[in-house]
């Protein structure tokens, strides 16, 4: 693997290595992205066997522009068009019926196909370099935490990734949203750094949320509790709110554990073994540090982090969002009341 930063030379090397059915890890403005040229089955089947990732799990297509988006998806409804007007170039993945030309490795034989046009100049130069559609999930290992700078990539994939582009740390640090229009009613499928304030500004309407974002959207799984985590640092993550933070402390410290605490605030006692992973006080500057926090969790190698949950407001419906399916809990019934009541207040 040979890192490079991302200058135009490098950036035509990586269009040539996707060209050659070869994977790139580029930036984007969320988290960096493993690529594969998405016309080509064998390449993104690459993807999958690199990131440990289940066959039915279909990826995101990366593209340079709106104008590209007749290419892959069709029956693109009004609303599709207005949310890529909005939001695109920017972290906002819409789920479109596909053409039938899309390749099934990209879908996971589904028939809708998920498109993005992501803000990053590095990520925009290479798409332009390359000309088609890039197929880019996170590039980590199945179920882990996001990587948002060149070296969580490198830690991730090590050699398994024939090139990386690095763009320096992602801006925004978490994941796009994810709309899906496939069907009558535009659903959330991933909260993400585009909330769902702004996406009811521009429709102009309310939109169905799901809490989760199933692996088969046929087939969701409602299980609180049963999912395999996500986003999950090594450390097994519980979920607190301030009050009750210094409790779950001192369990899981009784139980022998290696403990942590991510928070904004600093615990009033806090016992000298466990450490405090702080995050900054704004919610956007939360969503910047909260993977770099997950990352260092393992580099500390402890056993049990305590999350004090964000406060649900702007960016925190998504970083509460990862945290919960970090813990292992999926759309727990909680998160679907907190999503009902959002609606009904017609936020
Ligand atoms: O910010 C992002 O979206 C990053 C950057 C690299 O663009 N990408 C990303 O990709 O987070 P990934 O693969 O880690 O997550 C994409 C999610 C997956 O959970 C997948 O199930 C869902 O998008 N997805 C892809 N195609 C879909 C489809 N046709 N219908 C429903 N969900 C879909
Ligand atoms: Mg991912």
């Amino acid at each position: 693997m040979n890192p490079l930063p991302g200058s135009p030379a490098d950036v035509d090397q990586a269009a040539a290595v996707l060209h050659a059915g070869g994977l790139v890890a580029f930036p984007t403005e969320t988290v960096y992205g493993l690529g594969a040229d998405a016309r080509n089955p064998e390449a993104v089947a690459r993807i999958f066997a690199v990131k440990g990732r289940p066959a039915d799990h279909p990826l995101i297509v990366h593209l340079a522009d709106a104008g590209q988006l007749t290419g892959w998806a069709q029956d693109v409804p009004r609303a599709g068009w207005q949310l890529a007007e909005a939001f695109w170039p920017g972290p906002l993945t819409l789920v479109l019926h596909r053409q039938a030309s899309v390749p099934d490795a990209v879908t996971g034989g589904l028939d809708t196909v998920a498109l993005r046009v992501p803000d990053h100049p590095v990520a925009l130069a290479l798409l332009a370099a390359f000309g088609g559609g890039i197929a880019a999930p996170s590039a980590n290992r199945y179920g882990r935490v996001s990587p948002t700078s060149a070296q969580d990539v490198r830690e991730e994939l090590g050699d398994a990734v024939d090139l990386v582009l690095d763009g320096g740390r992602c801006p925004i640090g978490i994941e796009s949203t994810i709309v899906d229009l496939s069907s009558a009613a535009p659903r959330i499928l991933r909260p993400g750094a585009i909330t769902q304030r702004e996406l009811c500004h521009v429709l102009g309407g309310p939109l169905v949320l799901d809490g989760l974002l199933a692996t088969t959207p046929s087939k969701p799984l409602r299980f609180p509790g049963s999912k395999p985590s996500h986003y999950a640092p090594r450390a097994r993550v519980i979920l607190a709110s301030r009050e009750d933070a210094e409790q779950r402390i001192e369990e899981w410290r009784q139980r022998g554990q290696r403990v942590g605490i991510l928070a904004s605030r600093r615990p009033a006692a806090l016992p000298e073994n466990v450490t405090w992973l702080s995050l900054p006080g704004g919610i956007e500057e939360q969503a910047y540090a909260l993977y770099r926090r997950l990352r260092q969790a393992d580099h500390l190698g402890l056993q049990v982090l305590v999350a004090v949950m964000p406060p649900d407001v702007g960016l925190g419906h998504a970083l509460r969002d990862r945290l919960r399916r970090a813990a292992g809990l999926g759309d727990d019934a909680g998160a679907h009341t907190e999503l009902q009541q959002m609606i009904g207040a017609g936020q």
